[in-house]
């Protein structure tokens, strides 16, 4: 049986319905109006429909948005795909390269490391508690496209293992602390991102980077306004997430 991201499905359905489901569990799958087996779906090929009690369904095949966004489990906040894309390319993450990233907390942005990465490539991983490195190795081997990421219980407080990363980034509360270990696991001029939730937060990240031979290229905010799928009256949805988090990009000066 194949594994992992390939066997998750998305079913689309009336009144804005959406589901993320994985056809490798033997499971029926409730939907507003019945059910359908597993096995049953895993016979529809993705961009086709099927009736339950009347009502029509299509199904798609799940993409890293869907992943993260609706089947990825959660118990820590996560990046979120308007800032990990950005990240990815400020940090330069491309395939073959080697990352490191603290925390994993859920794990959502290791897999778009992992996929940026490429099967040549490796993301290091560091989770210092016990209970999200257990969800996050379990989300992570659900995505499973590569076998890239090299998972590290403990906290990067203690150091980190490797060196001459290309990049790094850090989703810590307290990443001032941590700066002089990941100077040491960068190659020269490596990239590093940080992301923290409030501005206090930044300006304490910021003196820290500046102590510890780093370059300050960015702090900067991302925000999004979404629409209402309604062509006849186009407008944005009243309702907006107003923050996520403030993102400070650098480069390590100096050997
Ligand atoms: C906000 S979550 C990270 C979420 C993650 N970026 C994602 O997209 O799913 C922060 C995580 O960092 C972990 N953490 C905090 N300080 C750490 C440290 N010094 N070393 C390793 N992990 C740490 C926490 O336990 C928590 O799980």
């Amino acid at each position: 049986m194949r594994s992992g991201f390939e066997t998750k499905r998305v079913i689309i359905g009336p009144d804005g319905f959406k589901k993320v489901v994985d056809i490798a569990s033997p499971n029926k799958i409730g939907l507003p109006n019945g059910q359908i087996d597993s096995t049953q779906l895993a016979e529809i090929k993705p961009g086709n429909s099927f009736a339950v009690n009347g009502v029509d369904y299509y199904v798609l095949n799940c993409d890293m948005f869907d992943y993260v966004m609706y089947y990825l489990k959660r118990r820590t906040q996560i990046v979120y795909p308007k800032e990990g894309a950005y990240i990815l390319m400020r940090l330069d993450v491309s395939p073959g390269k080697r990352v490191g990233e603290a925390g994993t907390g859920s794990g959502a942005f290791t897999v778009c490391l992992s996929r940026a990465v490429g099967p040549e490539g490796r993301v290091y991983t560091y989770e210092q508690r016990e209970e999200f490195y257990k969800l996050a190795e379990k989300n992570i081997r659900g995505f499973s496209e590569f076998n890239n990421v090299v998972m590290h219980h403990k906290s990067i407080n203690e150091g980190i293992e490797e060196r001459d990363l290309d990049a790094f980034f850090l989703d810590v509360r307290e990443p001032w602390e941590v700066l002089a270990e990941v100077r040491k696991a960068l190659k020269p001029a490596g990239h590093l991102g940080i992301l923290v939730p409030t501005t206090n937060q930044v300006a304490e990240t910021m003196t820290s980077l500046e102590k510890n031979g780093f370059y300050i290229s960015e702090v900067v905010e991302i925000m999004m306004r979404k629409y209402k799928l309604v062509p006849e009256r186009l407008r944005p949805e009243d309702l907006m997430i107003g923050h996520t988090g403030y993102l400070i990009f650098a480069r390590k000066l100096g050997e």
